[in-house]
């Protein structure tokens, strides 16, 4: 069974995967991590992210020890991805590890997997076009910023609300406005907006509809 989860940021998307993934003994990528990791690598090495040859070398160089440096979930980190995403090159060298993941899913702490389950922004459309099931969460911008700002304090950073919400929305654009992969939704995907739901409403509305779809 494969699962892809597309939406702007802090739709919900990874809260939902969590939660399909226990329940359907999923093994589960973040896809924005591969991303965040090239922009940081090549942040840290001094690059620029809109460096477009060099994004693509960092991208094809791209190891597994480099999806565990502590920076990946910092905001300079999704300003990075946002930027190395663009870049046709760094999506196509992402690509096959993302296929492979989803095709041969590794085993999870409970045993052998029973399926993959990626979330992103391109899955539904370009990864996987051939998931079982495809779901696209969404909600609004004022929202998701919202649950960004607390989410960012919480953990201890300093965070302004208007910054958040003014970074989410020309994350938003370029995600959307590029050229290659932009953030869509799949035809056949269910369109969840979490504006008004909390974990539970929209682990329940997923539920139901991979339920229905899987019959
Ligand atoms: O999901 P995230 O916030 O960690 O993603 C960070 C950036 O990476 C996002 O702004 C766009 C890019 N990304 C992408 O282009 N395609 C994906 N499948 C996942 C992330």
């Amino acid at each position: 069974m494969i699962i892809a989860i597309d939406g702007p940021a802090a739709a919900g998307k990874g809260t939902l995967a969590g939660r399909l993934a226990d329940h359907f003994g999923l093994a589960i990528l973040d896809t924005g991590i591969l991303y965040r990791a090239v922009g940081m690598k090549l942040v840290r090495e001094g690059g620029d992210p809109d460096d477009a040859s060099a994004a693509a070398d960092v991208a094809r160089a791209l190891a597994p020890a480099d999806l565990d440096a502590d920076d990946l979930r910092t905001d300079a980190a999704a300003d990075a991805a946002s930027r190395v995403s663009a870049v046709p090159a760094v999506r196509q060298a992402l690509l096959e590890f993302q296929r492979a993941f989803a095709e041969n899913p590794p085993d999870i702490a409970s045993g052998n997997a029973n399926g993959a389950i990626l979330d992103g922004r391109d899955i539904g459309t370009v990864v996987c076009p051939n998931a079982d099931c495809k779901l696209f969460i969404t909600a609004d911008v004022e929202v998701r910023a919202k649950r960004r700002f607390l989410e960012l304090r919480e953990r201890g950073l300093d965070a302004i609300h208007g910054r958040v919400l003014a970074d989410m929305k020309e994350r938003d654009a370029r995600d959307s406005d590029r050229a290659v992969s932009p953030l869509e939704p799949a035809k056949d995907a269910l369109q969840l907006d979490t504006s008004e739901m909390d974990a539970d409403q929209a682990f329940a509305a997923a539920l139901s509809f991979i339920t229905s779809e899987n019959k």
